[in-house]
């Protein structure tokens, strides 16, 4: 039975993570949330976790009253910090949203523990410092993100070959094919509509502007270690295969599945081994048909955006993204349209200078004034 660290469990990914946790008889010993004090009550109560954290200042001050006193209790961005340093834990699991992420991760890999990452903006930002870190520590780091899980069960061959090629799968989200001009009036409502998969909104408004496969390219390339190059996107709307490896002699190996996150969060918490799922099994006739599509890159500007960043490195991958979490806010609340949110990322691009050999220091820096220039 392993002990288990939920980060981000009331969210989307974190809810699913208690699911999958409790089918498979593993204790939650720790779990952090932001806002969601109702949700976390309820999680306390069911989960009886050792510590629990709440970032969120005054959310917490509400939480305090309804705690029992077997639970210690943390409160801020701090004490998440110090909580991971506390906690018992084998594995954790971050399902925090954003770069708020990054800093956990940081701690959770200081402790030499699995760190089960559904956060890929940690990986976006702070990757090199982060396996650098790993390396040191003994830490080892899984991919919970579908695509990414999914090349990693690709790749678990007993002898290690090379991939000559990443084929990424991406759903196309709800505006697939329509035009630039289609994509001029779209509400938050309908980016929020994803035809697969359920998910917190900043990733369906990721998923829907292609910055999510963009994000995840990135992601791969450091997990990985394959050249930005050899990584491609392909549309396949039924979201069945999670992504491909191809191999030199061109024999490409896939993981196919429902479209349902408990399946990669089961996978990298009992890794190397596999257990009986709670979720649905895969019934290929109901599919019939999987199609493939290229990407509209023109249209959908966001992959090229991160390639761009990938391709100049140091913070330009963190300006990239902080300006995203920033402009998407500002979509969600109806403040910019659909298609000024890939604009407002290229502008922070082409207007920041990027610092090379960043330290942990720098890239939290860089993060807080491209956020705060953006809002001002
Ligand atoms: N959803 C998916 O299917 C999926 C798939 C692959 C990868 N991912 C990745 O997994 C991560 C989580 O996605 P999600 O969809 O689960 O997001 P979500 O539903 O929005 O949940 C985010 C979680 O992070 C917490 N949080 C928010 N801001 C925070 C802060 N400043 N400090 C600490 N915690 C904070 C939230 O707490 P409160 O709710 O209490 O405010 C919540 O528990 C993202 O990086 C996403 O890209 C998600």
């Amino acid at each position: 039975m392993k002990k288990v660290m939920i980060l981000g469990s009331t969210g989307s990914v974190g809810t699913k993570a208690l699911d999958v946790a409790e089918h498979l008889g593993y204790e939650i010993t720790a779990i952090s949330a932001n806002t969601n004090i109702k949700l976390l009550e309820k999680q306390i109560e069911k989960s009886h976790p050792a510590l629990v954290a709440c970032t969120d200042d005054t959310a917490a001050r509400e939480l305090k009253f309804g705690l029992n006193n077997k639970t210690e209790f943390f409160t801020g961005a701090s004490g998440l910090q110090d909580m991971i340093r506390e906690a018992d834990f084998d594995i954790c699991i971050n399902a925090i949203v954003g770069m708020a992420g990054t800093v956990p991760s940081i701690e959770v890999i200081k402790r030499g523990k699995t760190l089960a990452l559904a956060n890929k903006e940690c990986i976006v930002t702070a990757g090199e410092i982060l396996f650098d870190l790993a390396e040191e520590t003994g830490s080892e780091i899984i991919s919970v993100d579908s695509e990414h899980s999914a090349i990693f069960q690709c790749l678990q061959d007993k002898i290690p070959n090379k991939p000559s090629r990443i084929i990424l799968t991406a759903s196309g989200g709800p505006f697939f094919g329509k035009t630039a001009k289609e994509l001029e009036n779209v509400t938050a409502k309908k980016a929020l509509r994803h035809p697969n998969w359920s998910m917190g909104a900043k990733i369906t408004i990721d998923s829907a502007t292609l910055m999510n496969k963009g994000l995840e390219i990135m992601e791969a390339v450091r997990l990985f270690g394959v050249p930005e190059g050899k990584t491609e996107v392909i549309i396949h709307r039924e979201s069945i295969i999670h992504s491909m490896v191809e191999f030199e002699d061109f024999s490409i190996l896939a993981q196919l599945s429902v479209p349902d996150m408990k399946i990669p969060i089961q996978y990298a918490l009992t890794y190397p081994k596999r257990y009986p799922s709670s979720s649905k099994k895969l019934d290929l006739t109901k599919i019939g048909k999987l199609s493939f599509f290229r990407p509209d890159e023109k249209t959908f500007k966001s992959m090229r955006l991160c390639r761009d960043a990938l391709k100049e490195g140091g913070t330009a991958p963190t300006i990239l993204n902080a300006a995203n979490e920033v402009a998407v806010e500002m979509f969600l609340k109806g403040k910019i349209g659909f298609l000024k949110i890939a604009d407002i990322v290229e502008e922070a691009l082409n207007k920041t200078v990027t610092l090379f050999n960043p330290t942990i220091e720098d890239i939290i820096q860089t993060d807080n004034d491209i956020r705060q220039k953006l809002l001002i």
